[in-house]
Formats: structure tokens, sequence, C-alpha cells
């Protein structure tokens, strides 16, 4: 067990150096995560981790990266993918054909270093080349981390992590520079990055549309407390339009209200879908 008030002041410090509130994420998971540095840094305790935290800008870096934890990739759970690609993406497509605005609107909470959206915009643009439709695609990305935002916005991946595209699309949708790869700029032109807080805001100014067609947000909520993914499942319930999906991780789990007002289309892949 960490010493309480020595972690209270942690807490407070990293709230004002980081801007990250430490009182929304399960407390075994926090302790494991200082456990860890502690003992890679050598103090004797979180009083002296603490103290070195202060005068050592990298290690609070360090620490940083591993509280919000940002491995992600291109096509990460392939088969979550292939089932967006074979029914839920045709289908939001088709549904436009019926409604009174062709724009398609997707939110990626937890972008990390944007292979996320990215992969989502590629999946949109070559459904609406197989069905022949000019919609528009607008997609919001968020993260907390300033550093991954940047690199996503970037657009550009060193080569060993492209290992996950399909060849024909990588080709398709990235230009090779050197030893890396640029993501074209009409896929860039789509995605719109920004910082959000998922524990502290509500997303009204970035996210703020509550039309959204599909939201995803993977292997980002599970550190947090159970009461908060409530309030967060219930917030994306509320964001998605009528017949809108929501995409989970795949070890995550819904609960709260919105477990009960989504219906569940494909538990394996935790697609939601919001009917009512
Ligand atoms: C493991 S990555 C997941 C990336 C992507 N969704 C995926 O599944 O490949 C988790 C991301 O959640 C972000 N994150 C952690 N805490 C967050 C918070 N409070 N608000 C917003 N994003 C957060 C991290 O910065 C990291 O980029």
């Amino acid at each position: 067990m960490l010493d309480e008030i020595a972690l209270n002041n942690l807490k407070i410090y990293l709230r004002k150096r980081l801007d990250l509130n430490l009182n929304q994420y399960k407390d075994n998971y926090i302790e494991r995560r200082l456990n860890a540095r502690i003992s890679m840094t050598h103090v004797d305790n979180l009083a002296g981790y603490l103290a070195l935290l202060t005068k050592d800008p990298e290690e609070l870096n360090t620490l940083k990266d591993n509280l919000t934890i940002n491995v992600t990739e291109f096509f990460r759970n392939m088969e979550t993918f292939e089932a967006l690609n074979r029914d839920i993406i045709p289908a939001i497509i088709k549904s436009k054909e019926i409604g009174s605005s062709n724009t398609i609107r997707v939110w990626s909470a937890g972008c990390s270093s944007g292979q996320e959206p990215y992969t989502l915009a590629i999946l949109f643009s070559e459904a609406f080349k197989k069905l022949r439709k000019k919609h528009r695609l607008v997609i919001i990305a968020t993260d907390i981390d300033k550093k991954s935002l940047e690199n996503a916005k970037s657009g550009r991946y060193e080569s060993n992590i492209m290992e996950g595209i399909p060849k024909h699309l990588l080709i398709k949708y990235f230009d090779k520079i050197g030893g890396e790869y640029q993501v074209k700029p009409f896929v860039q032109d789509c995605i719109n990055f920004k910082y959000l807080d998922l524990t502290s805001d509500d997303g009204s100014n970035v996210a703020g549309i509550p039309a959204y067609d599909l939201i995803v947000c993977r292997n980002v909520i599970i550190y947090f407390k159970d009461e908060l993914k409530k309030t967060l499942f219930m917030r994306f319930y509320k964001k998605l339009r009528k017949n809108g999906y929501l995409v989970i991780g795949k070890n995550e789990a819904l609960s709260g209200d919105a477990k009960t007002l989504l219906e569940d289309v494909n538990p394996s892949e935790r697609i939601y879908q919001k009917t009512r």
C-alpha cells in the first residue's frame, strides 16, 4: 500500500503540472504504475519519488506515458475493423440516403497518435468508392496526450509500424518519404485532432454535436473508476444520433444505464447501436 498523504500530494502535483486527474483512475491501477516507477528509479518510497518528479522533467514525462499508455496501431484488432467494414460502415452510408444530411460524423475518443481515426477514414473512403457515394466525412479525434496529438496531426509514421495495413491500402493512402510514410492530405483533411480529457470535460466544446453516426472509444477507459465509466457511456449514448453506433475495446464491458439503452449488435467486437 502506498502512503496516503504522499499519494495525495502526488495527485495534486500531477493535476497542477500535467492537468491529469488521477482521482478518476482505479486505485490499484495507479498503485501498480507508481510502484513500477519507484522500483525503476531506485527511490525509497512515494515521497522520494515525488521529490524526484519535481526535479526531473524527463521522469515526469515517463510517468505520464506510463499512466496514460498510448499503445495503438493501424487496424488494431483487425476483426473489429472487419465488422465495421462489412456491416456498420455500409449501414451508416445507407442511412444517409434516407436522411436529409449526407455528412457522416465520427468521434474517435482517446485516439493516441492517430492510427485509429486514420484507419476509420481509410475504410470510409474505400466504402464511398465501392458504393459510389460522395458523402462528407468529419472525424473528431481527441486525446489527453498532447505529444501523441502532435504526432497524429503530422500523419507521419515510421515504416516499422505500418505492418497492420493491407499493402494495397498502404500504397493508396500513404506517400513514402524516405524511410517514413505520410498520410495523404485528402485523408488528413477529414480529421480534426483536439485535446480532450475524458475525466473532466464533457466534450461539449470539441465534440459537442449530439449527432454522431459512430463513436469509437477503445482501450481508453479501462483504467477509469466504474462510476466514471457509466457516466462516459451515457455521455456517448447522448452524443449518438438515433441508430448511431458505439464501439468500445474488446476487453471492456458496457455498464450503467447505457447498457439497457444500447443494443448489442456485435457482442464479440463490442459494437452497440442506439436504437432508441
Ligand atoms: C491505449 S491508447 C488507445 C488508442 C486507440 N483508441 C486504440 O485502441 O488503439 C489509450 C489512449 O487514451 C488516452 N487517454 C488516457 N486517459 C485519458 C483521458 N483522461 N482523456 C482522454 N484520453 C485519455 C491516452 O493518452 C492514450 O492515447
